[in-house]
């Protein structure tokens, strides 16, 4: 029997890129998802067919992650579903992408709200579903994050920022979780061929010089990153809390 079977996670931002490949990798291991999107419907759809495939339940539910009234209401459908909760990936993000001299107000708190401060209303309401089940497991949250947290990317400022807030936000999460048997990490991700990526204006340049940067010798894909989720829901990583976990093919360490 697989570790994961039977377990419930939850996946923001699941329709397509990475969240789309986590909870297809979730699935792979017999754990049944709820995907959450905002705009497209028809792309989450697609992607809870693909997930229904493997033989689990998969609930599909729009909500704003940054609308905290949208999120309560997403895990009362949860709760009715399934009753519970296991592993909650927050995954989800949007930015504005321009230089700090054309930043508002308004850019920076949208890219704070989505990227950051959604994690807050999502963790206290995931928390309350957690341990529901046969008391090993706890649970699991996972925030996506991306090397901009901590390194300064051309036009990423409000993005970069909003990552450098999840990321602390995510140690103090695990330190107030960790007694409920709750492990709180984040995955931060070097560049990753997304349609994300397609709003950035050197998108070709950035994919050009990541590889040729990177000592693995190519580019990470959403599935390295959905492997590393995997990792860390293993009950092995049972005492990695609140650890932020560079998945980059070795980019980052280059001088
Ligand atoms: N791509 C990269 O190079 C890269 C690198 C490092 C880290 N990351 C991180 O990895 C994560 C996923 O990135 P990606 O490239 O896969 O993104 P993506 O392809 O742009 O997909 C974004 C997903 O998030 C959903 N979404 C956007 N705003 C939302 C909101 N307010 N509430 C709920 N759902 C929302 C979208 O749903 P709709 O389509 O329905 O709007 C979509 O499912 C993000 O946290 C990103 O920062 C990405």
């Amino acid at each position: 029997m697989k570790e994961l079977d039977g377990r419930i996670a939850l996946v923001t931002g699941a329709s397509r890129g990475i969240g789309k490949a986590i909870a297809l990798k979730l699935a792979s291991q017999g754990v049944h998802l709820v995907i959450n999107y905002l705009r497209k419907r028809s792309r989450a759809e697609e992607t809870a067919v693909e997930i229904r495939k493997c033989g689990v339940r998969c609930l599909v539910l729009q909500a704003n992650v940054a609308k905290d009234d949208q999120v309560e209401k997403m895990f009362g459908e949860v709760e009715k579903e399934f009753g519970k909760l296991d592993i909650l990936i927050s995954n989800a993000a949007s930015g504005v992408l321009k230089p700090t001299w054309e930043l508002t107000t308004r850019h920076w708190q949208w890219a704070m709200d989505i990227n950051a401060r959604a994690l807050l209303p999502l963790s206290q309401h995931a928390s309350k579903l957690m341990g529901r089940g046969d008391g090993k497991f706890g649970g699991r949250i996972l925030a996506v994050s991306s090397l901009g947290a901590v390194r300064a990317i051309d036009n990423y400022a409000a993005v970069g920022a909003s990552k450098a807030a999840l990321e602390s936000l995510v140690r103090h999460l695990a330190v107030d979780l960790a007694p409920c048997g709750v492990n709180v990490n984040v995955i931060q991700a070097g560049a990753v061929d997304t349609e994300a990526l397609k709003f950035f204006k050197n998108r070709d340049e950035i994919l050009d010089n990541t590889l040729k940067r990177t000592p693995a010798g190519r580019l990470i894909t959403p599935e390295d990153v959905a492997d590393v989720v995997l990792l860390l829901c293993n009950n092995k990583a049972k005492m990695i809390q609140g650890q932020t976990i560079v998945v980059d093919g070795g980019y980052s360490i280059r001088a």
